[in-house]
């Protein structure tokens, strides 16, 4: 597996490769992010994962210093699956200090995560942008545990013309339903066992669907989290096109949910 830290390392391999897949990643891999690079196998002759904490999409108050940096181990768990490359850059070679351009997709990046974390998809689609400029890939993997995130890169891509196939991978979960995530390591063991609960109040509100009215569903679902430790950000149904708050006649939904066990920020959705 080659490790690469300069844009001009990565345009050289690129050039040599015919086909490539590419999984941006911000680190600390799990078997989420590893679905991903087993996925992108299957898409793909050579396939290239970035690890980069990418600033800009962290707010002033949340956790980019604290954030888990593991990449020896990360790179040991990516040769283990036959990946072929990483792009491990610095701050300054994403960020140049004279930099001027920011990618923003406006509509889809405005609620949910896009309202409690201002400023987020903005550095979001801004990082993939470049990423994507550097690397170039025939394909790029997303997981759909962020299912807002996938929206706005698909938004991005179809607007900015971006000659990349966008492919999301279902969400990976603990046995116990709870999904994978970096940041389920900063939850204490007590906060760790009350977790599932949110992937478990997204089945039972998917299952009253077919019972009860929206505005029910969603007040249901957050008295349940918020009598069970959970500080709720939102917990909406949606419809899966373009992410507007759903009304009763509205099929293909999508119910998203982000609340807080503590310190620790989850989200999820069914
Ligand atoms: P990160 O949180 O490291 O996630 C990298 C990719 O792994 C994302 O596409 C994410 O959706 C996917 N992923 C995370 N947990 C998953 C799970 N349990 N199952 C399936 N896929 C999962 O998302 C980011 O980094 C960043 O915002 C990034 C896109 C790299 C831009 O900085």
């Amino acid at each position: 597996m080659q490790i690469f830290t300069t844009i001009s390392e990565v345009r050289a391999w690129r050039k040599e490769n015919s086909h490539v897949a590419f999984v941006p990643t911000m680190g600390n891999l799990h078997a989420g992010h590893l679905q991903l690079v087993r996925q992108a196998k299957k898409h793909a002759d050579k396939v290239i994962v970035s690890i980069f904490v990418n600033p800009t999409q962290f707010g002033i108050n949340e956790d980019f210093s604290t954030y888990p940096r593991t990449e020896i181990r990360d790179c040991e768990l990516l040769e283990n699956e036959n990946c072929d490359a990483v792009f491990l850059p610095s701050i300054e070679t994403i960020y140049s200090p004279t930099a001027q351009t920011t990618v923003s997709v406006s509509e889809i990046s405005q609620n949910f995560c896009g309202a409690s974390r201002a400023g987020h998809f903005d550095g979001v689609a801004t990082v993939v942008c470049k990423l994507f400029n550097i690397v170039q890939p025939d394909v790029a993997l997303f997981g759909l545990k962020d299912f807002q995130q996938f929206a706005v890169i698909q938004t991005m891509v179809r607007d900015l013309h971006l000659p990349v196939e966008l492919i999301g991978v279902p969400t990976v979960r603990e046995s116990d339903g709870l999904a994978m995530s970096s940041r389920n390591g900063y939850l204490t063991e007590s906060e760790r066992e009350i977790a599932p609960q949110l992937y478990k109040t997204l089945q039972k509100a998917r299952e009253n669907l077919s019972t009860k009215t929206i505005f029910e569903i969603e007040k249901i679902a957050i008295s349940e989290l918020e009598n069970t430790e959970f500080i709720v950000d939102y917990f909406k149904v949606a419809r899966r096109s373009d992410l507007k708050f759903a009304t009763e006649n509205d099929g293909n939904l999508i119910i998203l949910a982000a609340a807080k066990l503590g310190k620790t920020r989850l989200i999820d959705n069914l």
